[in-house]
Order: C-alpha cells, then sequence, then structure tokens
C-alpha cells in the first residue's frame, strides 16, 4: 500500500470515469473532490441538492485545473422508484460509457427512528442499504461496469444483527415491540452491516459472479457510532483503494485499513441466499 506522501502526488490512469452517490456534502463530496485532483477523467456525482451538488462541480473543476468533465445527478434514492429513476438518469449522463469507480456515500449515521416511504420501508434504511444493493446490481445488470471496475460502499462492515428477519428488514416490528431509541440505533446499525456485508458476500449467482469482481471494496468509515464520519475520514483512503490493484482477496475493511471479517448472520450461506431473494422481490428486479 502506497504511503500517504506517494498517493498526495498520485495520478490515476486516464481515462477512468467514476460515480459517486451522495456526494453533495461529507466523505462523498472529499472523495469526488480528491478523485478530481488525482486525475479521474470523468465523475458524476448524484445528491438532492443541486446547490449543493454544483458548489462541489465547480470546485472539483478548479481542484483538476478545469481538465474533469464533472456533472451533477440529481435524484432521490429513497424509495425503491426513485433508486431506479437516478439510476436511469446516471446512465443517460453517461451515454452508455462503462464505470471504473462506483463510491457510494448516501445517507449517514443510524437515527434510531423509522419513517415509511412509499415502498412501506424505511427510508433510512433504504437509502442505506437498499440503494446500495439496488445501485450496484443495475449497473452490474446492464453491463455498465468495466472489466475490472469497482464498486465501494463507504459503511461499516463486520456487524452481526443475529435475529435478523428477512420479512421485517426495516425493523418496523422491532419497534412496534417497544425497543427504545438508543437500542434501536444499535440494532439499525447492526442490521445495516449485516444486509451489506450479505449483499457484498453473495457469490454463487451467476449474475453477481461476474460482477463480483467489481464488487471489491467495502470499507468502513468508523467504528465508532456517535463521532462523525466526516471529521476521521480521509479521502485520500478511498481512492487510494480504488486506485490500489494490491489489496488482495479481502472485502471489508476499517478505517486503518485492517481487514475485516463478516458477521455471524452474514457468514451464514443459507441466510445471504434467501435475503438475496428478499432483496430482489422487494425491489421488483426480478
Ligand atoms: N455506521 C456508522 O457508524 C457510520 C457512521 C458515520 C458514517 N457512516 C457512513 O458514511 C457515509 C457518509 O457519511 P457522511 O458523514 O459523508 O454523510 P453526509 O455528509 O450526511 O452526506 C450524505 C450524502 O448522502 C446524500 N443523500 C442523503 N439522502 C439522500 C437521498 N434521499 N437521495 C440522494 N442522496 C441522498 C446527501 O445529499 P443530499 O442531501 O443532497 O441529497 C449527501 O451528499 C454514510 O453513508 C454512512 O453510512 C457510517
Amino acid at each position: 500500500m502506497e504511503s500517504k506522501r506517494s498517493l498526495d502526488d498520485y495520478q490515476l490512469p486516464p481515462g477512468k470515469t467514476a460515480v459517486v452517490v451522495g456526494a453533495t456534502t461529507g466523505i462523498g463530496a472529499a472523495v469526488a473532490r480528491k478523485l478530481s485532483s488525482v486525475g479521474c477523467s470523468r465523475v458524476i456525482i448524484l445528491g438532492r441538492n443541486e446547490e449543493r451538488g454544483m458548489e462541489v462541480i465547480n470546485r472539483m473543476k478548479q481542484l483538476s485545473k478545469e481538465k474533469v468533465q464533472a456533472d451533477f445527478v440529481k435524484g432521490d434514492i429513497s424509495y425503491a422508484r426513485g433508486i431506479k429513476d437516478a439510476f436511469d438518469s446516471i446512465k443517460s449522463a453517461l451515454s452508455d460509457v462503462q464505470v471504473d469507480y462506483i463510491v457510494m456515500c448516501q445517507n449517514g449515521p443510524p437515527t434510531g427512528t423509522i419513517n415509511l416511504n412509499e415502498d412501506g420501508e424505511g427510508t433510512g434504511f433504504t437509502i442505506q442499504v437498499i440503494s446500495r444493493f439496488l445501485l450496484a446490481y443495475l449497473f452490474a445488470s446492464h453491463a455498465l461496469i468495466s472489466q475490472g471496475g469497482k464498486v465501494m460502499f463507504i459503511t461499516n462492515p463486520g456487524l452481526s444483527y443475529d435475529g435478523l428477519d428477512i420479512d421485517d428488514l426495516s425493523l418496523k416490528k422491532v419497534a412496534e415491540n417497544g425497543r427504545s431509541r438508543v437500542l434501536l440505533t444499535v440494532d439499525q446499525s447492526e442490521r445495516d452491516s449485516t444486509v451489506l456485508d450479505s449483499v457484498t458476500l453473495v457469490s454463487h449467482l451467476s449474475l453477481w459472479d461476474s460482477m463480483l469482481q467489481k464488487v471489491h471494496y467495502s470499507y468502513s468509515t468508523n467504528d465508532s457510532l456517535n463521532i462523525s464520519s466526516t471529521m476521521f475520514i480521509q479521502p485520500h483512503i478511498p481512492v487510494q483503494m480504488l486506485a490500489s490493484a494490491d489489496l488482495g482477496q479481502g472485502k471489508f475493511w476499517d478505517l486503518k485499513l485492517k481487514p475485516k471479517s463478516p458477521g455471524k448472520w452474514a457468514s451464514d450461506r443459507g441466510n445471504r441466499e434467501k435475503l438475496w431473494d428478499k432483496l430482489l422481490t422487494m425491489t421488483g428486479s426480478r
């Protein structure tokens, strides 16, 4: 792994295309700026706030000395229809050019509350988990990821919600049973990690098999729930991981780039298989 110093001098190979989801603020904005400053040719960022998005685009252009082709795509990925619309908008902005790097930074830490969307699922869960799954799935199934391309989930891997009920992924029943907000926050964090780790590990299905080479990196930004991740993450780290070819076969890393293992629930292949079917059904992807 290159040192921080060498990465600061690092330039990406020419002609690379990136999509950064959730890049109007925070980690996503920092990653988008960093990609531009290290020579990414084309970067599309997604979020809801156009004004903030355009500020990020302007800064990206400045940092690249006007070389990057940068575009803001507006989209709301808090419900399945919005995720599919966002994918269509990105696809159209790409004009069928394949993507080399997809970095997903949408949403923030869990809140211990559940607001239902039009699908009857929690909006936080949909942004944090369903949108990551569905966007990766759509990019892969439309052959829009280049050979050797990478999909990175900025999230917190390695936790396990051992009692996960695939018919209650939004934890509505858990909340109805009087779970306190504090405990529900912990449940949501463990649930998010469990589902996303399971999605990243599904490797026995034919479509995901071909995509798996691309879903290389899930990256933990922060193991602590109560501290803003943006205070800790250095945007050069995910960019360095995207650019690096020598990270081995691992799929999960912590903030210090120490490999992590998936938790107990996600390590069970039977669990992953049932969850995968459920996610395809929930999102109308069959
Ligand atoms: N598990 C943990 O312990 C933990 C802790 C902290 C952070 N993290 C991870 O780090 C990631 C980034 O954190 P951050 O601090 O950079 O967050 P942030 O500053 O709040 O940025 C979130 C980004 O997501 C976008 N977003 C939110 N809702 C959206 C929606 N409905 N549709 C489209 N875009 C939406 C926001 O853009 P708009 O507002 O413009 O839509 C913004 O660009 C999070 O995904 C989180 O998973 C994990």
